[in-house]
């Protein structure tokens, strides 16, 4: 029996978000909060899965992988790792979150590259990091129909990435960024906040489309102002208003973008599909204050980096 842990940050988007669906680029990256995936081989073909976040428990024979209900993205990373290490084994998993899940912030995506990994650990077989991106993105593709191949890049690699759609790859951004994630709580559906933006754009084409290409000129600075190591607090404000402009903000991330200019950040947008889920701020020298504030608010707030630490094995 072997016995591994494996562990992949989650993502903010910091830039983009909406606009990359119609062509734009977008900017994301790690953060400090990850998923711990601990994973041992059994003797026998059972499979037991646990998790400190819903639907906490559940076991099956390997034969019935496809079969049951629950932990969709970690039944088809072990399915796509099974068939890419050309091995199987019984197996006992323990997940332990640190992302809040359903909140924009990546962990379907970070609990398939870690489960991915710790599998070929464990069953001593060997994946490459861009192996292990794209197999990453196939559960994730697999699973809810359509996905970018961001986020499951990004766990895996960590950093900051910038991502045009139309392009082949990425370009990695050397990005030192303190910033602070202030979480509503609500759950919202990335499917549906698309789905609106796209009827908002259709009933008023000639409005939406220059809001949509300032967004993405305002991505292109951002990265500009980044690799300059220059403050991107304006350009994060007025992306949030760009994006309320879309539809997809809501009185609490308005109240937690508000609560965050108040404290001291140097910019706040909300991150993410919006609806709900999670909003960023910028803050160089007064994280503590900003993510009080947002506390105050009655929203769990934390401080991060962007971290250059993708997936790995503790
Ligand atoms: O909710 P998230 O963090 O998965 O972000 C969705 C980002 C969108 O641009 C709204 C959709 C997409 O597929 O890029």
């Amino acid at each position: 029996m072997r016995m591994v842990t494996v562990s992949a940050p989650g993502k903010v988007i910091l830039f983009g978000e909406h606009a990359v669906v119609y062509g734009e680029p977008s900017l994301a990256g790690a953060i400090d909060k990850r998923i711990y995936v601990n994973l041992e081989t059994r003797d026998d073909s059972n499979i037991s899965i646990n998790s400190n976040v819903a639907p906490y428990r559940i076991s099956f024979s390997i034969d019935n992988l496809g079969s049951v209900e629950g932990f969709t993205h970690v039944r088809k990373a072990i399915e796509l790792a099974f068939e890419q290490s050309g091995k199987k084994s019984g197996l006992d998993i323990e997940i332990s979150s640190e992302i809040p899940v359903a909140s924009g912030l990546g962990s379907s995506a970070s609990v398939s590259i870690a489960t991915i990994l710790a599998i070929h650990e464990a069953v001593g077989s060997k994946i490459s990091k861009n192996e292990l991106a794209k197999l990453g993105h196939k559960v994730e593709f697999g699973v809810q129909g359509a996905a970018s191949p961001t986020d499951t890049a990004i766990t895996t690699f960590g950093g900051a990435l910038f991502v045009e759609p139309d392009k082949e790859g990425y370009q990695r951004i050397d990005a030192s960024l303190p910033l602070v994630v202030g979480c509503t709580g609500i759950e919202r559906s990335t499917k549906a906040l698309v789905e609106n933006v796209r009827a908002l754009r259709d009933k008023f084409p000639e409005i939406i489309d220059p809001i949509i290409s300032n967004i993405g000129k305002i991505t292109r600075e951002a990265k500009r102002r980044i690799e300059n190591s220059e403050d991107i607090g304006e350009l994060m404000n007025i992306n949030h208003g760009l994006l309320t402009a879309l539809g997809v903000s809501n009185f609490k991330l308005d109240s937690l973008v508000y609560a965050a200019w108040g404290a001291g950040a140097s910019g706040a947008k909300l991150t993410g599909a919006g609806g709900g889920g999670c909003m960023i701020a910028h803050a160089p020298g007064t994280q503590a204050a900003v993510a009080n504030a947002i506390e105050k608010c009655g929203c769990m707030a934390f401080d991060s980096a962007i971290t250059g630490e993708g997936v790995r094995v503790e």
